[in-house]
């Protein structure tokens, strides 16, 4: 038995926050943010949303495509490490929002290696005979846990949802093929963290005075680490593979800094064209970046049935990992 990705679909908020915008909370620029990461916008959560309203209507979109009702799904796993509660999960909320009355449901915490985690996880109940249908979403409401003063961090970062479902399928030369997972837990956690809010500090009148609620990075050391992981995953990948990258028709990464993904590039010989890049529109959406993009590129047609992509993800943890889709 072998998973088949039956269908995408994908959720931006609304409102969005330009660098222009940026630039008048902290002290930055349109100019500087462009150059030093391709961002030129970020989808922002609206008040009333929450984290679980954009994983279901990027479910919702998912569902419609593939003519699926939703009490079909047999389980949902949500990546992510922004979900509405820490009790309880983002995925049971979701179950209800979009009315999955039969499935299972669990989020799924490897930070931006999130998505790459969860569908490997929903490939192997498929592959097992466990489950029939799974629907993998990647949600993330970062701007929630953004400090809008620090300035190496809340340029980056934007709101969004990314989905698939997956189903049984006999054939073995579609769907998902192979699948990398890695993480190093002896880099220090300060490099990317939340500090607060966990049973290791919790929230107090002091952490909130030290805003230790929001996300904080050493971007220096996570974007050496991704820049050199981000092609060793994709080496890692084909080496399980009966490909050599000539024969890989789109790379999907995680949408972090767009020199990370041109270093790639230039690393393994291939234009950028070959990347699928929306980072310059939606920023850094951690979990939801790869979902969202895989989406984008499936319904704007640049995909075609027979393509083989590989997505590649990379983050806190640290943690990393590729899958390599045929479609
Ligand atoms: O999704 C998880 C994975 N995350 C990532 O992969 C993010 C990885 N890191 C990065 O993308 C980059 O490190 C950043 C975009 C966060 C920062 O870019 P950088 O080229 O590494 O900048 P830097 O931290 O080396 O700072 C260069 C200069 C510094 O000034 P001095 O010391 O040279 O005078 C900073 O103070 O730029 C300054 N700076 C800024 N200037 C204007 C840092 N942030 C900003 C800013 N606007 N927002």
């Amino acid at each position: 038995m072998y998973s088949k990705i039956l269908s995408t679909g994908s959720y931006l908020p609304e409102k969005i926050l330009t660098n222009n915008d940026l630039a008048e909370l902290v002290d930055t620029s349109d100019e500087w943010i462009r150059k030093r990461s391709g961002i030129n916008q970020r989808h922002i959560i609206a008040e009333n949303e929450t984290n679980s309203d954009l994983a279901a209507k990027a479910a919702e979109n998912a569902l419609k495509s593939a003519n699926l009702s939703p009490e079909e799904i047999d389980l949902i796993i949500v990546a992510t490490f922004t979900g509405d509660k820490l009790l309880p999960s983002t995925a049971t909320i979701v179950q209800k929002k979009i009315n999955a009355v039969n499935a299972a449901a669990f989020d799924l915490n490897a930070a931006c290696t999130g998505f790459i985690y969860a569908l490997t996880v929903g490939d192997q109940f498929i592959k097992s005979g466990f489950y029939k249908n799974v629907l993998v979403i990647g949600s993330e409401a970062l701007t929630r846990f953004t400090n809008w003063k620090d300035r190496g961090t809340c340029i980056l970062f934007g709101d969004g949802a990314g989905a698939v479902v997956l189903t049984r399928d006999a054939n073995a030369d579609s769907g998902i093929q192979h699948s990398c997972l890695n993480a190093d837990g002896s880099k220090p956690t300060e490099w990317l963290e939340i500090p607060a809010g966990g049973s290791s500090k919790q929230p107090s009148h002091r952490s909130v005075i030290e805003n230790e609620h929001y996300m904080r990075m050493n971007g220096k050391e996570i974007y050496k680490f991704a820049s050199k992981i981000i092609v060793e995953s994709i080496n890692e990948i084909l080496m399980k593979s009966d490909f050599c990258i000539g024969d890989i028709d789109y790379i999907i990464p995680h949408q972090a800094n767009i020199r990370i993904i041109e270093s790639a590039a230039d690393k393994l010989c291939i234009p950028m064209e070959r990347f699928i890049v929306n980072i310059d529109q939606c920023a850094n959406t951690s979990a939801a970046s790869v979902p969202i993009a895989l989406d984008q590129a499936v319904r704007s047609g640049k995909l075609k049935k027979n393509d083989k992509i590989i997505l590649v993800a990379f983050g806190g943890g640290l943690t990393w990992g590729s899958t390599l889709i045929v479609i």
